[in-house]
């Protein structure tokens, strides 16, 4: 039975997922909708799909069994709202507003009319984060340490009120991979740095390159940048276990990300493609590397789930991805207010 499939937005993002539906048994797009209409028709000509310039004239035309929600960070809030006041089980990318209020309406009502849902945290399918929790459990972890380092993008992620800045934008991943490998995060504290100069030299090429996030737009906003340039958390763990977190746009030769866990009798470090095992035999220290697998398992999860009504797959939904968020967002205020902000 195909899954009848709309896309609220058609940006770099989107289209990578829709993408990755053509490998998707029973997936059909059919309806594509982008405040930009050339975009949504440039999509839905490659998917065989109908283009709409409004979310709530594709909802209203279409008979759709789910949704994509794809869009800048500020833009959340009505498209889900008529989703859900649809009936329809969601895919939304991450960071999933930037503020608590919104945060929590969307989620009561979510809960309220039973939709399912799905968000984009895909390093949670990747097989090396099974086999972390599997060696962590039941371990005593003493430390972690983490960051999150690369260039800045353009466009709409170099404003504070459009993106929530880095930590919420793009390193929220790292947050909900600490949340998903070690439990919840009780506290955090945090510390910013500005005064970066900032010129397209500054941009991340790479991540241009790729096609995401407004590349068309990258450099229209530079002369405007007010994202911080660097943040560093210290957090504690529901466990116990204290965290130190930094991540910073502005180091543009690189793109490196690192979650090191320190435990009794191994240390872990792992990033979005592989992960070192460092412990001790017969007096070594030996090193073993296992390389991810990460052919993406997300979009095939989620039309699973619309089919089968089974969410139980899903490593990520809005009540858990929220929680996420909520982290991000309490470290935005920790490091305005210079107090611990409890979650
Ligand atoms: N999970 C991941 O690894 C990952 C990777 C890249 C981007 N993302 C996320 O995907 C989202 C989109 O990023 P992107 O790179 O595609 O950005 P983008 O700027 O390339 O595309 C966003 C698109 O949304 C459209 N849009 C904005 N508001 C809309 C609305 N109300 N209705 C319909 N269309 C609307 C814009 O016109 C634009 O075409 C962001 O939240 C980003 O964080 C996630």
């Amino acid at each position: 039975m195909a899954v009848k499939i709309g896309f609220i937005g058609a940006g770099g993002n989107a289209n990578w997922h829709m993408d990755m539906l053509k490998d998707v048994p029973d997936a059909q797009i059919v309806a594509i909708a982008d405040l930009a209409l050339d975009k949504a028709k440039a999509s839905a000509e490659k998917h065989g799909a109908t283009a709409y310039a409004s979310h709530k004239t594709m909802l209203a035309e279409q008979d759709l069994d789910c949704c994509y929600i794809s869009i800048p960070p500020h833009q959340h809030g009505e498209p889900e709202i008529d989703v859900i006041h649809k009936g329809l089980p969601f895919f939304v990318e991450k960071p999933l507003a930037l503020t608590n209020a919104l945060l929590d309406d969307i989620l009561e009502r979510v809960e309220k009319r039973g939709i399912g849902t799905c968000v984009g945290y895909q390093i949670r399918y990747m097989d090396v984060m099974d086999k972390a929790k599997e060696m962590l459990a039941g371990t005593f972890v003493n430390s972690v340490n983490a960051h999150y380092v690369c260039g800045a993008i353009g466009g709409w992620y170099t404003r504070m009120a459009l993106s929530g800045g880095q930590i919420t934008e793009q390193a929220t991943h790292l947050i909900d991979l600490m949340r998903y490998i070690l439990g919840d995060i009780e506290w955090v504290a945090a510390a910013k740095r500005q005064g970066a100069t900032v010129s397209a030299d500054t941009l991340d090429a790479t991540a241009l390159g790729k096609g995401s996030v407004s590349s068309e737009a990258a450099g229209l906003q530079l002369h405007d940048y007010n994202i911080w340039d660097a943040t560093t958390l210290l957090m504690g763990f529901e466990s116990g276990v204290p965290a130190t977190f930094t991540c910073s746009c502005q180091v543009p030769y690189m793109w490196d990300v690192i979650l090191d866990i320190f435990a009794m009798d191994f240390r872990l470090k792992i990033d979005f493609g592989k992960m070192e095992i460092l412990k001790k035999v017969d007096g070594e220290l030996k090193s073993e590397m296992i390389q991810a697998d990460t052919s993406p398992k997300i979009d095939a999860t989620f039309i699973n789930a619309v089919k089968t009504g089974d969410w139980s797959k899903v490593r990520s939904s809005y009540a858990d991805a929220a929680k996420s968020l909520r982290v991000s967002l309490a470290a935005t205020q920790a490091a305005l207010s210079g107090e611990i902000v409890r979650l």
